[in-house]
């Protein structure tokens, strides 16, 4: 499957810092590290070709330092595999993702199935250095790959009556040795309301650190929402479904007095059993202060004026 990005853009978008790292290039920076993970995204058939055109980056990039990739790809939340996080890795190595559909359906006028390359040619990649804060604790920075879900959100003509998006998981229990377990419902479900997941933050990513996901990430292709806990930021979509009512996510169905809908990283609202006022940074020792919105305050709080974070948390 190709990861060459179309030409549509014009040359006047393309930044100074535009990046087009082919695998070899990229393998030679990082080391046989991630000739292994990449060995594993040949299999999986993801990444035969160039590696992902990168057209811009974009103004919400984050200044914080990306941590080590390392650390990024072997400290995973990902349940399907195990709830272990050093064995993620290892375990979704056999994972594959070719021939990957996403359908976008419900409440719209243009519901379509569509492939990892047509989103690929439909929409500029752009690169965006985000924090990502886990509802346990740690964080990370991450530089992405992707493009705005309100471009694939927009382009499947919303209708009115649409307030909630519905994302599920690939439920593939052959591959995912955790879905033979119980431990949470499957296929995982997340959402977000309408205009949350319209905000231009909110990101579909399909690579990072200048290349295609490895699986551990949510291969191949995930949500980010950077100003919410990271449970939100679903793994290895196959479907968006625009609907009326809100979703009940996953987490919300395993424990719905811990984990609620909205999810906003908030210092000031403890989760039921620690503090969210500290959180450890992968690859740092000392502990820094939790940020409220995880510091994109000034970009989303509008969307929460009038409500109550304590009661929607
Ligand atoms: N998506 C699915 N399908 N399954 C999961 O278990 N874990 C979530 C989220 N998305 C999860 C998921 C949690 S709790 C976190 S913190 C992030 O993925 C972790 O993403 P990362 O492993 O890329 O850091």
């Amino acid at each position: 499957m190709s990861k060459n990005f179309n030409s549509k853009i014009k040359s006047s978008e393309i930044t100074d810092k535009q990046l087009y790292l082919n695998r070899r290039k990229f393998m030679k920076k990082f080391g046989s590290l991630i000739g292994w993970m990449f060995l594993g995204s040949h299999i999986k058939g993801v990444a035969e070709a160039a590696a992902l055109k990168i057209v811009k980056k974009y103004d919400y990039t984050s200044n914080d330092k990306p941590t080590n990739i390392q650390n990024v790809t072997h400290y995973n939340n990902f349940y399907e595999f195990s709830t272990e996080k050093e064995d993620v890795a290892d375990l979704s190595k056999d994972f594959t993702t070719n021939n990957w559909n996403i359908s976008v359906e419900g409440l719209v006028n243009k519901p379509k199935v569509y492939g990892m390359e047509d989103l690929l040619k439909l929409f500029p990649l752009e690169e965006r250095i985000y924090r990502h804060r886990c509802v346990e604790g740690w964080s990370m920075v991450v530089p992405w790959i992707g493009f705005p879900l309100s471009n694939l959100l927009k382009l499947s003509l919303p209708q009115g009556s649409a307030k909630f998006v519905e994302f599920t998981t690939v439920y593939r229990p052959d591959q995912m040795p955790g879905q033979k377990r119980s431990v949470l419902n499957w296929p995982y479900v997340e959402g977000l309301r309408i205009d949350e997941a319209m905000h231009p933050l909110a990101i579909l990513s399909v690579g990072m650190y200048g290349d295609v996901l490895p699986n551990q990430d949510g291969a191949p292709i995930r949500l980010i929402v950077p100003w919410k806990y990271g449970f939100k930021s679903i793994k290895s979509i196959v479907r968006i479904k625009l609907v009326e009512n809100m979703p009940i996510s996953t987490w919300m169905q395993a424990a719905s007095n811990e984990y609620g809908f909205y999810a906003n990283v908030n210092p000031q609202v403890d989760h039921p059993r620690w503090s969210q006022k500290k959180e450890r940074r992968l690859g740092e020792f000392f502990k820094r202060d939790t940020l409220m919105f995880n510091g994109y305050t000034d970009l989303v709080g509008h969307l929460y004026t009038n409500m109550d974070l304590r009661k929607n948390f």
